[in-house]
């Protein structure tokens, strides 16, 4: 089969994935040091550069709103059950007997059935819990207290508890992630794309957007809702 290299992510998707990763991992860092964990920074200066990178993990989540909302990729994650079930199977047996992926990537469906639910849960569950937890902890503890005690919650328990589960589940997804990074069609092409931009994908003729003239069921249906 022949291959094409097309640009798979742009740039903003590009900055906007590793600014991403890099704050994640340094909130992780932070976050678990203020959780008490181990002792690198000294807590008061945890504490501190924790809030600076949280500022910047939220506006950066503004500008990927905005971007997204207006480039219409927010559709890439539209979590669909078609193809679940092989894409399942890949990843548990598929991929250890060298199987042909069961999904094919294209510039208009980037991620597989699994990647999509994953990360539709990351946005719209895991970073939510994060963000408003993490928000009423420094309005707790900062600005004023009588602020939260409004809200009718009593103390910094409960949000403490939602914070560090979702710290938790975050830094799962980031496990599960670094794993899934080389299961593409070679063990690096996945991270050679979000660093270049640009992937080698199955050649499906001359349209602009790399999409197939005989569409595989996956895309069709996407392309058809
Ligand atoms: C916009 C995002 C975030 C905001 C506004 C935020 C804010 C905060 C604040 C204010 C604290 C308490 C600091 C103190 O004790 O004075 C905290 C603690 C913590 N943060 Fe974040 N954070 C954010 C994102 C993250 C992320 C992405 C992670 C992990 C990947 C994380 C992990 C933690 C952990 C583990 C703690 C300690 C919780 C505890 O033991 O009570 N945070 N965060």
């Amino acid at each position: 089969m022949s291959t094409r290299s097309v640009v798979v992510y742009k740039a903003f998707e590009r900055f906007w994935h590793w600014l991403q990763a890099v704050l994640i991992f340094f909130l992780g860092f932070t976050g678990f040091e203020i959780h008490g964990t181990y002792a690198f920074f000294g807590f008061r200066d945890a504490v501190r550069y924790h809030n600076v990178a949280a500022i910047m993990l939220l506006l950066l989540i503004v500008f990927a709103v905005f971007w997204h909302l207006t480039t219409g990729e927010w559709r890439q994650y539209v979590p669909t059950l078609t193809n679940i079930r092989s894409q399942l199977n890949y990843y548990l047996f598929g991929i250890f007997r060298n199987a042909p992926h069961p999904t094919r990537k294209t510039v208009l469906s980037k991620l597989n059935p699994l990647q999509k639910i994953t990360y539709f849960g990351l946005k719209v569950l895991v970073i939510p819990i994060i963000v408003t937890s993490g928000l009423l902890y420094m309005l707790y503890r900062y600005p004023q207290q009588y602020g939260i005690a409004g809200l009718n919650i009593e103390s910094l328990e409960v949000i403490a508890i939602a914070h560090t589960i979702g710290a938790f589940l975050l830094v799962s997804f980031v496990v599960g992630h670094l794993y899934l990074i080389t299961t593409g069609e070679t063990v690096t092409s996945n991270l050679k794309a979000m660093l270049t931009g640009v992937e080698d994908l199955a050649d499906h003729g001359t349209e602009p957007d790399g999409g197939a003239p005989a569409p595989d069921p996956v895309i069709a249906q996407e392309k058809a809702s």
